[in-house]
């Protein structure tokens, strides 16, 4: 089994890349982020506060989370891959990662999915917690400005009107709660390399990653 873990901040390129790296090296690739998305989207919907951890772990733990081939999430069946990427799913997602329990709930999980098979993680914590002997650790950066019209180019592709000072806001104060939570919070491992991937096109940052795999893994 070998993991690549590619952790960074919002908006730093993760999700292209680790799907493109996956796919580029036949791993599987699984996006952590989907399911702190789809825990807050529950406890949403069903107007649970986000701070009450005993009833969001009861959720989460009841949620049936499941990702089909395609990389599309289900939860209890119902395919939610859409209504969790929205600005407000990403700030309810920060928020419930920040609980304990939700956080050893879907380690867990992350750990049983990966099973022993090649995968492709990317996340917040997979370099420095959920698999911290990983063979490849990559922590992506890019300047504020340019995370923030990234993720405005994403929302609106999505049908969300939003302007990007009202996106760079919400991702420094998603950032702040990411990096100083007490469990896990976002930081590079000693061992990651850091890529800025401010100038570069995905096509680039795929390049420098799966050359980076290669290195540390060989052909
Ligand atoms: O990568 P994303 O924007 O979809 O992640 C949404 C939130 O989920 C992020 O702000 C913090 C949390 N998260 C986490 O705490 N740990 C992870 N491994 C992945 C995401």
């Amino acid at each position: 089994m070998t993991v690549v873990a590619v952790d960074g901040p919002v908006g730093s390129g993760k999700s292209t890349v680790a799907r493109r790296v996956a796919a580029r090296l036949g791993y599987v690739y699984l996006d952590t982020g989907a399911m702190y998305r789809a825990v807050g989207l529950l406890a949403t919907e069903s107007g649970v506060a986000l701070d009450d951890e005993e009833a969001v772990v009861a959720l989460a733990r009841s949620a049936g989370l499941r990702f089909d081939g395609d990389g599309r999430l289900f939860a209890g069946g119902r395919d939610v891959s859409e209504a969790i990427r929205t600005l407000e799913m990403g700030a309810a997602a920060s928020r419930v990662s920040a609980l304990p329990g939700v956080r050893g709930l879907l380690v867990d999980e992350q750990r049983r999915l990966a099973g022993d098979t090649d995968i492709v993680m990317e996340g917040r914590d997979i370099g420095t917690n959920v698999f911290p002997h990983a063979a490849v650790k990559v922590f992506l950066t890019a300047r504020p400005d340019v995370r923030a019209a990234r993720r405005a180019a994403e929302l609106r592709a999505n049908g969300d009107q939003v302007d990007d000072a009202q996106v760079l806001a919400a991702i420094l104060e998603r950032d702040r709660r990411d990096c100083t939570r007490a469990v896990a919070p976002l930081r590079k491992a000693a061992d990651a390399v850091e890529l800025d991937t401010s100038d570069m096109t995905p096509g680039e940052v795929v390049e420098a990653v799966a050359g980076i795999a290669r290195e540390q893994v060989g052909p």
